[in-house]
């Protein structure tokens, strides 16, 4: 498999150099040249979640690793549940949170973790901006790990409490920084340092964000499993809350191998830049709006060409498949409560999936919407819509008593360029 920088489609990558080089060229993102069918679906259907995700990880890496060493790789990524739980008739939750981040993004982060450990020579700086849970997935897969250092940006004030804790209270080889912007402010200074010729002479960079093509493909996994564990194969709606779109990329990836899923609904907060990009074909995101689903407070959504290419022959198909609608934080709050009601407790992206999800499914089809964090991570807004605490999950006990050990800086290039080189000078906090 050739992966394809697809800003640049004359710059061809391996698997190997794709995942360690994390953009291609001029900040060109990298997707697969051609999206291997499956031939056998019922039988990969009923294997286990590891061995299916084995299987299906084999197109896409080709020779960069013996298949011991991917089946060594992907048991130990995946090394925690995918559950499909009942809400109510015909409607279904993926829950994607029960990794040591409790977050989906465990799945791509862990995945990447292992690769690149044996990918990898020499030390290693992973640069990564985050919403909110990749910054956490992020530092448990590569907490500790040898010649690897991690540097995290996330907007000050614009994640939870407990997603903060998640990750910035580990310390060792995880540096993080509360930067007095946005998400997309946090962004643009990972792509900016990946451009930068002095920091790419001087230190070995990856960025672990979805921009990597190897998380996007660890998440194609779990769509697979949703659809094992779902009682039928058919008609199935997959609603998907979306802010960088590397969720929904990941889930296309697996229709266009095969997958049966009739429909996905791309379900944004205010920040609807794709939304009103498919109503009138103008590309025109606004400042970013803060939303109570914070994690996906992207107004610019960086895989979207991602699938923009995938859909480059049959630009119709792309509008046919893909539902995008925007919710507002009044709704989402609205959906945690009508899912309460139903007994099912559900973190703000969450909920607002499923508010979405119930506004298209029709009454023969099967719905499903990503449960994409614990919703402990979200308890504070939960806890104003529902009458009882929501459980914390074993060994977070203590979590919030543990000191943050980030500094807050302004959003300056050049600090962070000087940080990356070595020298000290942003204020503690
Ligand atoms: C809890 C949660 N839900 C949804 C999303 C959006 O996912 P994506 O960026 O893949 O669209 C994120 C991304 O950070 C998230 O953390």
């Amino acid at each position: 498999m050739k992966y394809i920088n697809i800003k640049h489609p004359e710059q061809v990558a391996s698997f190997a150099q794709a995942v360690t080089m994390g953009l291609g060229r001029d900040r060109g993102l990298f997707f697969p040249e051609t999206i291997p069918p499956l031939s056998d679906l019922a039988t990969l259907l009923r294997m286990s979640f590891v061995e299916r995700s084995v299987e299906i990880l084999t197109h896409f890496v080709d020779d960069a690793f013996e298949q011991k060493t991917l089946e060594k790789i992907v048991s130990r990524a995946f090394n925690f549940s995918v559950n499909v739980t009942p809400v109510e008739t015909h409607v279904f939750a993926l829950e994607l949170f029960h990794g040591p981040s409790l977050a989906f993004k465990d799945f791509g982060a862990r995945f990447l973790a292992e690769c690149l450990s044996h990918l990898s020579s020499g030390p290693t700086t992973i640069l990564t901006a985050t919403s909110g849970d990749t910054g956490a997935a992020v530092a448990h897969a590569f907490f500790d790990q040898p010649e690897i250092r991690v540097v995290i940006l996330y907007p000050e004030g614009r994640i939870s409490q407990f997603q903060e804790k998640l990750f910035c209270t580990l310390g060792k080889n995880i540096e993080t920084f509360a930067v007095r912007s946005d998400f997309d402010a946090c962004q643009a200074i990972v792509k900016q340092a990946f451009e930068d010729q002095t920091i790419r002479q001087s230190i070995q960079l990856n960025s672990a964000n979805s921009i990597n093509i190897g998380r996007l493909l660890a998440q194609v996994c779990y769509y697979f499993e949703a659809v094992a564990q779902l009682p039928s194969h058919e008609s199935i709606v997959v609603s998907i809350p979306s802010g960088n779109f590397g969720n929904l990329t990941a889930g296309l990836i697996a229709r266009a191998m095969g997958l049966p899923i009739q429909k996905f609904i791309a379900a944004t907060n205010a920040n609807d830049t794709v939304p009103r990009y498919f109503d009138n074909n103008i590309w025109a995101p606004n400042p970013t709006k803060a939303t109570l689903t914070n994690a996906m407070d992207i107004a610019e959504p960086n895989n979207f060409p991602r699938i923009e290419w995938l859909f480059k022959d049959s630009p119709k198909t792309l509008r046919s498949v893909i539902q995008p609608h925007a919710v507002s934080d009044v709704q989402t709050r609205e959906s945690v409560s009508a899912l309460y009601e139903i007994n099912y407790i559900a973190e703000p992206h969450t909920a607002l999936a499923y508010g979405a999800l119930k506004n298209y499914l029709r009454d023969d089809e099967i719905g499903l919407f990503l449960g994409t964090a614990h919703p402990v991570k979200f308890n504070e807004i939960i806890e104003a819509e529902i009458d009882e605490a929501v459980p914390v999950p074993p060994g977070f006990e203590s979590l919030m008593e543990q000191p943050l050990l980030s500094q807050v800086i302004e959003p300056d290039f050049e600090l962070i360029k000087g940080r990356l080189l070595g020298s000290q000078n942003a204020t503690l906090r």
